[in-house]
């Protein structure tokens, strides 16, 4: 075996675990992400080549088993114990006064105060600095051996870094991130499943996946809060000093722990940690103190399950129970209506919520969500407040279903849900309040209108003065408006003012990108233009001729047909004509007119996707000649269903037939 080989493998392993160490213990990257996908990639191609060399605690080895049958129980060496609760200043008090009482002293305790993690309790357990076995806490006394769901967890080390004693059992709370909380949850809405309820609920359900290759794709963390026996350590005496050794061992520990004499300090440690709360990437549920002292700690000891030396002091819930008043649907930029609760006004997580997000209308009918229904509603971080679900046991008898809106609630024009999707949109994209911003800045843009110094800065003013409403309303700028605008002189006014105007002339294409019918571009907008004549023959254009298009399919042909549809839309085009937009005659299709031109077809049986005239009129318009009787002279018979004797002389004759779906294919080059 080369030793170069392996040698490279273990220095590969150290800069690794180092950079590991870097990121998640200590939270300061030393390298750009890349940079460690490069070390790491490295190490797999050669663990690949020399399979021989791979070992357990390989930072490659996260996720190595296969899935497991089920979790095995086992019994904690030392029980997972939990924490009696204090919810008010009063109980905190009455807190230290029986510590005071029992150890017969008045001098202020020492206590180390840390964030109270909403996750699950973790026991490792480290056997010459390897990790050996990792338990849930389960009832306390015996957990679930869940070892290779928490190995995927790269926060926690797979072997201890410097002196570390010769075993190790660790505590800690794997959590889930607020942020990759929240992508989980907005994947799982958008492929229409089930969304985890909090992050907390998300943590536990990844660590209990069978299979650890799905643990490893989601977001988990941890913080370690303690040993299960600090004998284990050599010459420790208080906590604190316990967590600073941890942490040189390569574990997570919570920057915001701090030391507090007293319980004074304890209450403000309380409320300054509070008031971060909604800042933090992660949810806490309160605070934590522990007697610093380890002897002290001894003296104390536990009452049944709990600790005397600890306590939670737990925050206000971010969960509460209030009614849905109404739902309203609210316009985004885009178009989008979301659904949105009014309910009735209720105190949590630090503020009144009277309003909660409720995502789309799939969403609504997977929580089941009536008007009038008592809800559990939560709100965390900065995270807009949601309804988790509905307590179905108290519907009254007068609970509404949800009605989905035909119309705009901003604009009236027409609400479609496009196939597939599970957002509501308005069609009213050019004339719609809620979407004028997004509208006008696309309108200008430069692939668009081109319009030279019109910006999504200077949109977002004039839109604020009230200066633009549609479009068709920037030709109708006045030089002394634009002036008076903050920031604009009258050289740029007029510099404005000549981009506009040189914006008339434009190209039929970036007129249609221009509108900003939804999921058509540039290239589809080029088609469009290709294919039509002009804006009054798009305008009207039936499905089946937009779906005979390059690039269209029923989605497209769909939004473009709706778009046009809409009245306001309708004015707003006319709006803009009338202001001298034009663009140079489309030639007749250039490209394909040269394959068909001339040719004679004739249609025979029923085509599914249009009509027989339909048919005629895109020959015609690419210059092809249809005659009703088969021929010499036919180049081509258009087969549809149930095709008769047009058929059978076409074959005698010799003339190539086409397939409705052949035909179709034809139109589009
Ligand atoms: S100390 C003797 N410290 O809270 C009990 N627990 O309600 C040792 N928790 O089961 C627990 N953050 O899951 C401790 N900084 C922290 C904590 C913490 C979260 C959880 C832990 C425990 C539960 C008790």
């Amino acid at each position: 075996m080369n030793i170069n080989i392996k040698e490279k493998i273990a220095h590969l392993r150290n800069e690794i675990d180092e950079h590991n160490y870097r990121y998640y213990a200590l939270d300061e990257p030393s390298i750009p992400d890349v940079e460690y996908d490069a070390l790491f990639q490295e190490l797999i191609n050669l663990e690949k080549n020399y399979p021989a060399l791979i070992t357990q605690d390989s930072p490659t080895q996260r996720v190595g088993v296969k899935p497991q049958s089920g979790f095995k129980a086992v019994q904690h060496r030392i029980p997972m114990l939990s924490l009696d609760n204090a919810f008010s200043e009063k109980d905190l008090i009455a807190f230290s006064k029986r510590l005071q009482d029992r150890l017969k002293s008045n001098t202020e305790i020492l206590f180390t105060a840390e964030p109270k993690m909403d996750g699950l309790a973790v026991s490792l357990l480290y056997r010459e600095g390897q990790l050996v076995q990792g338990l849930t806490r389960g009832d306390g006394i015996s957990g679930e051996d869940i070892t290779s769901n928490l190995k995927t967890i790269k926060a926690i080390p797979l072997k201890l870094r410097g002196n570390y004693p010769s075993e190790l059992e660790v505590r800690g709370e794997v959590y889930m991130p607020l942020k990759g909380f929240n992508i989980l949850n907005e994947k799982a809405r958008q492929a229409g499943e089930k969304t985890f309820v909090n992050p907390r609920n998300a943590a536990a359900g990844s660590l209990r996946q069978l299979d650890p290759k799905l643990t490893a794709t989601r977001p988990l963390s941890i913080y370690c809060y303690g040993v299960a026996d600090y004998t284990q350590i050599s010459q420790v005496k208080s906590h604190y000093s316990v967590l600073q050794r941890l942490s040189e061992w390569g574990f997570p520990i919570n920057k915001l722990i701090s030391a507090c004499l007293g319980v004074e300090a304890c209450f403000t440690y309380y409320q300054t940690i509070m008031a971060m709360r909604a800042e933090l990437p992660y949810e806490i549920d309160g605070v934590v103190y522990k007697v610093d002292d380890l002897a002290l700690q001894q003296q104390l000891g536990f009452v049944s399950r709990a600790p005397r030396f600890a306590i939670a002091h737990k925050f206000p819930a971010q969960e509460k129970i209030t009614t849905v008043e109404s739902v309203e649907f609210q316009v985004g930029r885009t178009g989008a209506l979301t659904p949105v609760a009014r309910l009735s006004p209720i105190f949590v997580g630090g503020v009144t919520v009277s309003n909660a997000t409720l995502h789309n209308m799939d969403e609504v009918l997977r929580k089941d969500i009536h008007v009038g229904d008592t809800v559990i509603i939560r709100r965390a971080g900065d995270v807009i407040p949601e309804v988790v679900s509905v307590i179905t046991a108290k519907r009254p008898a007068s609970a509404q279903k949800i009605i989905v809106p035909q119309q705009c609630p901003v604009c009236q024009s027409d609400v479609i849900k496009p196939a597939g999707e599970a957002v509501l949109r308005c069609m009213g994209g050019l004339y719609c309040d809620a979407q004028r911003k997004e509208a006008l800045k696309h309108f200008a843009s430069r692939k668009a209108m081109n319009i030279d110094g019109l910006g999504a800065r200077l949109i977002e003013q004039m839109v604020n003065l009230n200066l633009l409403h549609t479009p068709a309303d920037i030709y109708r700028l006045s030089l002394e408006s634009i002036a008076g605008i903050e920031r604009m002189g009258i050289k740029s006014a007029q510099n404005l003012i000549e981009a506009i105007d040189h914006s008339r002339q434009t190209t039929f294409a970036r007129f249609i990108y221009a509108l900003g019918i939804r999921e058509v571009g540039e290239v589809t907008a080029k088609n469009l233009a290709k294919e039509f004549m002009d804006i009054n023959q798009l305008m009207s254009a039936s499905l089946e001729q937009l779906l005979t298009i390059n690039d269209i399919g029923p989605v497209v042909a769909e939004n473009i047909q709706r778009f046009f549809q809409q009245v306001h839309n309708q004015e707003v085009i006319q709006a803009l004509l009338a202001e001298g937009i034009h663009w140079p005659k489309a030639k007749q299709h250039e490209q394909s007119s040269a394959k068909l031109a001339g040719k004679v077809f004739v249609l025979t049986g029923s085509l599914s996707q249009m009509t027989r005239e339909q048919a005629k009129e895109a020959l015609e318009a690419r210059g092809a000649k249809v005659s009703s009787s088969i021929s010499q002279k036919t180049d081509y018979l258009v087969a549809g269903e149930n095709a008769g004797s047009k058929l059978t002389k076409a074959k005698a004759l010799n003339v190539t037939i086409l397939s409705e779906a052949v035909f179709i294919q034809l139109l589009k080059y």
